[in-house]
């Protein structure tokens, strides 16, 4: 893997696929999705919450390349992402500078999207000594298995887990996320899987392929 920095781009270079990947918020997928993608009646926005009147402030755990964090961000969550890998945290930082200088993503940026380059049991174990900065929602996507098996087909995913490797700490994740979020913990899942844990979730938002399980600690 190789960081390429170009003028204002920086892009990833995997040398075993021979390809590029960059994170891109002002045009391509994300923007087609922001701009036609269901708004707040999609399964994610649901998930967290959002409704009239309601954006609550969301923590995604495992920003990853940012596209859920992204979409929660664009319907009006303040969403700060923590991402520990440094080379991702290069991407996502680079695609937030160049979405600042776009006239339609400013006040996306401005109501409070940012990253934070770190492990997010330790932030989390960190903030819980100073609780008044406790999200409403925390958001995880962990790397499960069955992703693994799907990422033969995507390649943003493959390169995704070998940057990401074998460490699955999402069990601790959930636990820690409990103890620090207001309102819910929402855990994406495939449709079919067992919940995290096997632990088993108040409620669930499904779509096609996604479950999202909600752990409610108080009500919205
Ligand atoms: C499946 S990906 C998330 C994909 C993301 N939802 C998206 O839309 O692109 C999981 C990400 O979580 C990150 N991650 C896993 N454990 C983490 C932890 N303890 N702290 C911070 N990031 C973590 C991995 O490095 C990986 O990038």
């Amino acid at each position: 893997m190789q960081l390429i920095f170009h003028d204002d781009l920086v892009e990833l270079h995997d040398t075993q696929l021979n390809t590029n990947i960059s994170i891109d918020f002002v045009s391509g997928a994300l923007a087609h999705r922001h701009q036609f993608g269901g708004g707040r009646g999609q399964a994610i926005a649901k998930a967290v919450g959002l409704k009239s009147g309601n954006n609550p402030s969301v923590l995604d755990v495992t920003a990853g390349l940012a596209g859920d964090a992204f979409v929660l961000a664009t319907l009006g969550c303040p969403v700060t992402m923590i991402e520990r890998s440094a080379i991702l945290f290069i991407l996502i930082e680079n695609a937030l500078e160049r979405a600042s200088l776009s006239e339609t993503f400013t006040p996306i940026i401005q109501q409070g999207f940012k990253a934070i380059n770190h492990d997010a049991n330790d932030y989390i174990k960190e903030q819980l000594l100073n609780d008044s900065s406790a999200p409403d929602v925390i958001y995880i996507d962990p790397m499960y298995p069955d992703r693994k098996k799907s990422a033969l087909v995507k390649k943003d995913m493959q390169i995704l887990q070998r940057l990401h490797g074998e460490d699955d700490n999402s069990a601790e994740l959930l636990d820690n996320a409990l103890r620090y979020a207001r309102k819910r913990v929402v855990v994406k899942r495939p449709v079919q899987a067992e919940p995290l844990s096997d632990r088993k979730p108040n409620t669930c938002i499904k779509s096609k392929k996604t479950r999202y399980d909600i752990y409610t600690i108080e009500k919205m």
